[in-house]
């Protein structure tokens, strides 16, 4: 599915504070090689990159635009193009960290073990995911979708909603894990302009949908959903919409 890096950073600060806020509980102090997990433009990694600078750090992702976009910004890393649910570090990382990655990528089940077993013994694995799925701002993605008009070619797009229930990640982290901190939190977004919460989700949560259609379905689609979106977050006198968003955080130490 394609991502535009610009679309991605309209927003970069708001999507970049969840980023910062699952940092400041990983507690390695001089990691030697870390690696962020769907660095995306290389937002995160900035944040990593700036906390440890003597650590070599990994940036992946799979999506080619999101690498070269990282490749233009001074960030001192490798950038590497792979498919997190088949990628391996050349040797074990101390920090393996990934922010509003897992979202879009299947059965965590297996996955999270995986990545597990490419730390070092007491390595740190931290990652965020959004949990706001049923927020209007899924729901009327959702809700479209199902009509008639869109329902034959739009009926498997949500199989990428992988996020599973914070308990199971617990369940599945605790026979490898030595220490779990997990948590939820729900940040109110205060963001600017016109049709805010429809550009910001153009970035993230709608691609699928857009991917799916083309030409003047992709355009009505789009439409439609922008008209419904900001019916759902009014934008204040003040020009600010409020953006309810749910996000779970998890920084594992490896036994
Ligand atoms: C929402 S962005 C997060 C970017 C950045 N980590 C941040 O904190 O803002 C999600 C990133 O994950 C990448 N991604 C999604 N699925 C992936 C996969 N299976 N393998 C590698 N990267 C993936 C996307 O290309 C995108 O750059």
């Amino acid at each position: 599915m394609s991502w535009d890096p610009k679309t991605y950073l309209a927003f970069g600060d708001e999507r970049t504070r969840a980023a910062a806020d699952l940092l400041a509980r990983v507690a390695a102090e001089a990691p030697e090689h870390v690696a962020d997990l769907g660095c995306g433009p290389g937002n995160s990694t900035a944040l990593l990159a700036a906390r440890w600078p003597r650590a070599k750090i990994d940036g992946i992702d799979n999506s080619r635009a999101m690498i070269a976009e990282a490749h233009t910004t001074p960030i001192q890393a490798r950038w590497i193009e792979a498919d997190v649910a088949s990628w391996a570090p050349d040797a074990p990382c101390d920090v393996i960290y990934a922010n509003a990655t897992f979202q879009w990528v299947a059965n965590h089940e297996v996955l999270l073990p995986r990545l597990m077993s490419h730390l070092v013994p007491y390595g740190t694995f931290a990652f965020q995911v959004p949990r706001n799925f049923h927020e209007p701002s899924h729901a009327i993605a959702q809700e479209i979708a199902g009509e008639s008009r869109w329902r034959d070619k739009l009926a498997r797009v949500r199989e990428w909603w992988n996020v599973l229930e914070p308990e199971a990640y617990y369940a599945l982290l605790e026979p490898i894990a030595e220490r779990i901190d997990i948590w939820e939190t729900r940040y109110v977004q205060t963001l600017e302009g016109d049709d805010a919460v429809y550009r910001w989700v153009l970035g993230t949560g709608l691609r699928p949908y857009r991917d799916a259609l083309e030409g003047e379905e992709r355009e009505a689609f789009l439409a439609e959903y922008r008209q419904r979106v900001a019916q759902a977050y009014p934008r204040r006198a003040n020009g600010i919409t409020l953006f309810p968003f749910q996000r779970l955080f998890c920084v594992a130490k490896k036994s």
